[in-house]
């Protein structure tokens, strides 16, 4: 029988057993979210739960947790009646003052209004909802960030213009943008990078950021700039940001601050735009309403450990990045490139093995460690190694499985 209580599962089982009922028919479901792709963590964590010991260098996360100060005070006020309730859709005042600081004397934003979302992601979407209408078309730069895609995908602008990156740095290609800007009409809307990248872990330097902010401002475009890595950074290189009337960047607290599932981010967005604050208030109002006021409370806690409590935990992925790149030696160093910045290494597998996802899966079966393939990004035939989500012991030996299977994998294939 079908059971209300379980209006999802329930038809699925009818399903199961042959019986079609008109509820669960796929062509009922929305062309936007039957043409979204399916989000590869979600087949990720599949593949992770069918194997016994797996080790992960594949979702984007950090090992560590939020300041412990931080935490210590936010455990105080769960007896807060205002934690319960909504709050300014915005975000509550203290917390924006805290960033409007922030973005000031860290980013060098001094004309910027703030927003606080529920995380990176859904400032994305809300921008997208802000900035876009289905039909229009959009310029993103491979390999891309998937969820930026999908959502993309899922409002709509189906007509994602996938921009090359350079071949040896992997820094988005500004002469291509210009081109394309010119003589794609209608102009496209929004376009959109990721400084330093997901899934590639290159960055963008400044001076090509400003080449691309001035490209998009004389076709009269949307620059989006998601800087959710902007304090990892290695080698000395410097993270920097643009600002003006066409530009909005988005900030996240969930790597930076270890709070991945406090769901907290921000959108910065010139404070001279007529009109832009009360659209994407609308969207807002309609997603999460506010974000989480016990977020919002511990990411104020958190800035007053300041980037510095970021940055040394930054400092100890140095080594893990280097486990990672010696387990990657055997596909030349050619191959692996990015890690200058974010927690990711990408690497290109030889023309064989194309089909990637086979490769994770092989390496998830047989060698029990599991990374990202790298169609999700527009690229197959490539991976995304996360190495920020273990200490280095667990690296080492995530990454002593990763090189045995990449020296099976192009001495001897896939052996069952
Ligand atoms: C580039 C990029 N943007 C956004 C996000 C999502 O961040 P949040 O957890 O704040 O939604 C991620 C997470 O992996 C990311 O890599």
């Amino acid at each position: 029988m079908y059971d209300p209580m379980f209006p999802s599962t329930t038809p699925r089982f009818l399903i199961a057993l042959g019986v079609w009922i008109e509820m669960g028919s796929f062509e009922k479901l929305s062309r936007r979210a039957l043409g979204t792709d399916t989000p590869v963590m979600t087949e990720i964590r599949k593949l992770m739960a069918e194997l016994t010991n797996p080790m992960s260098l594949a979702q984007g996360v950090v090992h560590w947790q939020p300041p412990q100060n931080a935490l210590e005070k936010v455990k105080e006020l769960v007896w807060d009646p205002t934690i319960s309730s909504y709050g300014p859709d915005e975000g509550i005042p203290e917390l924006r003052q805290a960033l409007l600081k922030k973005l000031r004397e860290e980013n060098k934003l001094t004309k910027s209004a703030v927003m606080v979302t529920a995380g990176a992601n859904q400032a994305f979407v809300n921008l997208v909802l802000t900035l876009c209408d289905a039909g229009d078309s959009v310029v993103m730069f491979e390999p891309y960030y998937f969820n930026a895609y999908m959502a993309f995908q899922m409002t709509g602008v189906t007509n994602i213009l996938v921009g090359p990156g350079h071949p040896e740095t992997l820094y988005p290609d500004a002469d291509w943008l210009e081109r394309t800007l010119s003589e794609t009409k209608p102009t496209p809307k929004v376009v959109t990078v990721v400084n330093p990248g997901n899934p590639s872990g290159t960055y963008v330097p400044e001076p090509l950021l400003k080449r691309i902010s001035e490209i998009c401002r004389d076709a009269g475009c949307w620059l989006i700039v998601d800087n959710t890595y902007e304090y990892f950074m290695y080698d000395g290189l410097k993270h920097s940001c643009v600002e003006g009337d066409h530009i909005v960047n988005v900030f996240s607290f969930s790597k930076t601050y270890g709070m991945m599932g406090w769901r907290l981010g921000y959108i910065a967005y010139s404070e001279r735009l007529e009109g832009f604050a009360s659209e994407l208030v609308k969207i807002q109002d309609n997603i999460p309403i506010c974000a989480s006021i016990i977020s919002q409370r511990l990411a104020i806690y958190a800035l007053e450990e300041g980037a510095g409590w970021v940055t040394e935990r930054v400092k100890g992925l140095v080594k893990n990045r280097e486990i990672v790149r010696e387990a990657l030696e055997p596909l030349g160093k050619e191959n692996v490139k990015g890690g200058e910045g974010a927690i990711y290494m990408w690497v290109k597998l030889p023309d064989e093995f194309r089909d990637e996802f086979k490769v994770v899966r092989w390496l998830a079966h047989r060698h029990g460690v599991v990374v990202i393939p790298g169609r999700a990004s527009g690229s197959p035939g490539h991976l995304r190694i996360s190495f920020g989500g273990l200490q280095e012991d667990e690296m080492r030996a995530a990454a002593e499985r990763l090189r045995k299977g990449l020296e099976e994998l192009l001495h001897s294939g896939m052996v069952e």
